[in-house]
């Protein structure tokens, strides 16, 4: 039930009036549930207290564009019937916390600071109906949010989300959004990816061919890329800063900045030409640090960089440098004799060094990716943002740095969530990440001292490098990288937001799911792509030869409908009511439908064993029972059907389970008990195969007739073996 109705004689007479529960994303620290609701309306006056006036007007701006309603804003505390914003660190002690009060009387936001409000905001935002987030006036909706009373504060300061704009250029209306879609859920940093080898997005006047040249890949007529204005980067920051996102510039090296090196070749070791790749490619090329040219240019790009960029953060990459250049260049040789540096990859401490002192006189700090704090002694702290593994966490901070946590396995938003056919492809180097999986992401086992700021998602784009030219998603109708960008990104992001934000202690997936099964039509009214889930499977119960699904929805007021032949299901699919039975569960397929257009991709199980079926059908498996240990004994099966007209077949013994391999000594056809064919060669499965392929040829095939294989098989020292047998015809 998404609506609790609510009869109000007080306020609305006979009038019904829907109060949708109380689901917000991430989970507040503490949510005392009231009586009652309180109804927006035009006579509704948001007073705030100094300095929150743009704030009061952000919340007036959003209810006017779905209410149709310009509420009064107004400093006068004393106005009646009121939204009533205010900071009050006596009432709020935490960072960034605040208290929402929400009563038939009024709602009051204090934050302990002004992103404590903006957060009280969003969480007031929540507790409306979703059309509270549509940009076009909604009709017929009863303006109210249930009284609660909820006090809460983040975990971790750093919430962030990396996008790459460099691989693929995203726009700044679609940063802008990105940004946004943060906000809505607490998030507060955006690492801003704007250098790689195939992209430099920022402008910079003292260096016009980054932009002129570094931001463009591919020939005439297929020109790829983009760039943003400083005063794009301006707009951006500002649309941010209101938000409370801090948007921190990663201008990346020594490696990942193959563009700047396309324009400025002297920048490299090199000094090679280059071009702008159009595919994904990471470039060996470095930055060389054997030539003052270097340094000036990297005084120069983060002189204007900081000028840019309030944050209080400067990311400075520093991933994947490899240094064969370094190691072949005399020049950074040198400056490793000159440091008395034992290894090259020590030079990338160095450098890291040089630029953390520049940085100190602008009073930033230095982030980078793990590798920053892991190649030579440090002078200064930085933040090492650890992406692969999360011990790397624990000896970055032991060394006295802080650390973020953004582990490729949890929170990369661009591997997928599914192995389903269908999912996009995205980044394959790892396992699909579901959303359950960001979910479990504990941050708390590596915190120590304060030191761990928090957690990170990622979004890299350079799946997206071709541009539009991506597969196909029924769900997104149109074929474009900023819709995957946003599929991808949702609805872990609101994993992720749980994450960093909500007490550890408190969290667990069945509930949050619960809660999430009501946002999505909040991201709807947002206009925000993302991928519907599939049915949420309650229960497999197996009986006998039959499987029982017991489903439910994962979005809320969807249908689910489903099919059991392997058809994908479709709009007038059976109607999932009550627990499904069935044979075979590869042939279950069930889906969401959110609405006529908006569908998830089937759960789905993939046939068992169907990585085999390059060798053939499935024939038998054989099990510790069915075989001796040690000494050779005949194993009989059944492969009528398999065995289908004359020619010659291929039949492939695969072990998949046990302690022990299966050895056989050569197998026999027979048609009913007559010996057809044979081949008697020694073979064995396990870890390795050895000549595991028999092959026979079939010139008396009957159709009608049973047909059997006899092989002589072992386990080799007992019969903890496990396998299949596939047979393919060859000719
Ligand atoms: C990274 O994924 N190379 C930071
Ligand atoms: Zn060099």
């Amino acid at each position: 039930m998404k609506k609790i109705i609510i009869s109000s004689l007080l306020v609305c007479g006979a009038l019904s009036l829907h109060a949708d529960k109380i689901n917000v994303i991430p989970k507040p620290v503490k949510l005392v549930e009231g009586e009652g609701y309180f109804v927006l309306s035009p006579t509704t006056v948001i007073t705030y207290s100094k300095d929150l006036e743009k704030y009061a007007a952000y919340l007036q701006e959003l209810i006017e564009l779905s209410t149709g309603w310009e509420l009064e804003i107004s400093a006068d505390r004393a106005k009646k019937g009121s939204i009533v914003l205010g900071v009050d660190r006596k009432i709020v002690k935490e960072k960034e916390g605040y208290q929402l009060e929400v009563t038939p009387k009024g709602v009051s936001i204090f934050g302990s600071d002004s992103a404590g409000v903006f957060y009280g905001i969003q969480t007031l935002l929540q507790l409306f109906p979703a059309e509270i987030y549509n940009k076009v006036v909604q009709k017929d909706i009863d303006w109210v949010a249930p009284s609660v009373l909820i006090e809460d504060a983040p975990t971790y300061s750093w919430r962030g989300m990396m996008l790459d704009v460099a691989r693929y250029f995203y726009d700044k209306d679609f940063v802008k959004k990105y940004i946004d879609m943060m906000a809505m859920y607490k998030l507060n940093v955006l690492q801003f990816h704007l250098i790689d080898d195939s992209g430099w997005r920022l402008e910079i006047k003292k260096y016009p061919r980054l932009t002129e040249v570094g931001a463009w890949s591919g020939k005439e007529g297929n020109i790829l890329g983009g760039f943003y204005t400083q005063e794009d980067i301006k707009e951006i920051v500002e649309y941010a800063a209101l938000r409370h996102v801090e948007v921190i510039p990663e201008i990346a090296f020594p490696a990942h900045m193959l563009s700047a090196i396309v324009a400025y070749p002297w920048l490299s070791c090199t000094e090679k030409k280059h071009e702008v790749p159009t595919q994904h490619f990471i470039s060996r090329d470095l930055l060389c640090l054997g030539k003052e040219s270097s340094y000036t240019f990297l005084e120069d790009v983060l002189k204007e960089t900081v000028e840019l960029f309030p944050s209080k953060f400067i990311h400075i990459g520093g991933d994947e440098a490899v240094y064969t250049e370094w190691d072949k260049c005399p020049r950074c040789q040198a400056v490793k004799k000159e440091q008395g540096l034992k290894k090259t990859s020590e030079l990338q401490g160095y450098l890291t060094n040089v630029v953390s002192d520049m940085m100190k006189k602008y009073d930033r700090t230095v982030v980078g990716w793990q590798e920053v704090a892991q190649r030579g002694k440090l002078k200064n702290k930085v933040v090492s943002v650890i992406w692969t593994n999360l011990e790397y966490a624990k000896d970055a901070m032991d060394k006295g740095h802080f650390a973020v946590l953004s582990p490729a396995s949890y929170t990369y938003f661009d591997f997928p969530e599914s192995r389903t056919p269908g999912e996009p492809k995205a980044a394959t180097w790892m396992p699909p990440i579901s959303v359950e999986k960001c979910y479990s992401l504990q941050a708390s086992d590596y915190d120590q001292n304060s030191q761990l700021l928090g957690v990170q998602g990622c979004f890299w784009s350079d799946v997206f490098i071709h541009g539009t030219t991506l597969q196909e998603v029924d769900v997104l109708h149109e074929n474009r990288s900023e819709n995957y960008a946003e599929y991808l990104t949702f609805p872990r992001l609101l994993a992720l937001s749980e994450v960093g934000w909500s007490v550890e202690a408190d969290r667990n997936y069945e509930d949050f799911s619960n809660r999430l099964k009501y946002h999505f039509s909040k991201l709807d009214h947002k206009e925000c792509h993302y991928r519907v889930p599939e049915p949420e499977i309650k229960r497999i119960k197996v009986e006998g030869d039959q499987v029982e699904f017991t489903l439910a929805e994962s979005v809320a007021e969807s249908e689910i409908r489903y099919t059991t032949d392997g058809s994908y299901p479709h709009n007038n699919s059976a109607l999932y009511t009550d627990p499904v039975k069935i044979g075979d569960k590869v042939n279950f397929r069930a889906i969401t439908i959110a609405d006529h257009n908006l569908k998830s991709l089937p759960i789905y199980f993939k046939e068992e064993y169907s990585d085999y079926k390059k060798f053939g059908s499935l024939t038998a498996k054989w099990k510790p029972n069915l075989i001796q240990g040690k000494n050779y004994a005949p194993w009989k099966f059944e492969c009528t059907g398999k065995i289908a007209g004359n020619g010659t077949y291929e039949i492939t013994f695969i072990y998949t389970g046990g302690t022990h391999k299966l050895e056989i000594d050569g197998i026999q056809l027979l048609k009913r008990n007559e010996l057809v064919a044979e081949d008697k060669h020694k073979g064995a499965t396990g870890g390795q195969h050895v000549d595991n392929k028999y092959t026979i040829e079939v010139d008396s095939f009957e159709a009608g007739t049973p047909f059997f294989i006899e092989a002589n098989v072992r386990g080799d020292i007992g019969n903890d073996s496990n396998g299949i047998v596939l047979i393919k015809k060859i000719k």
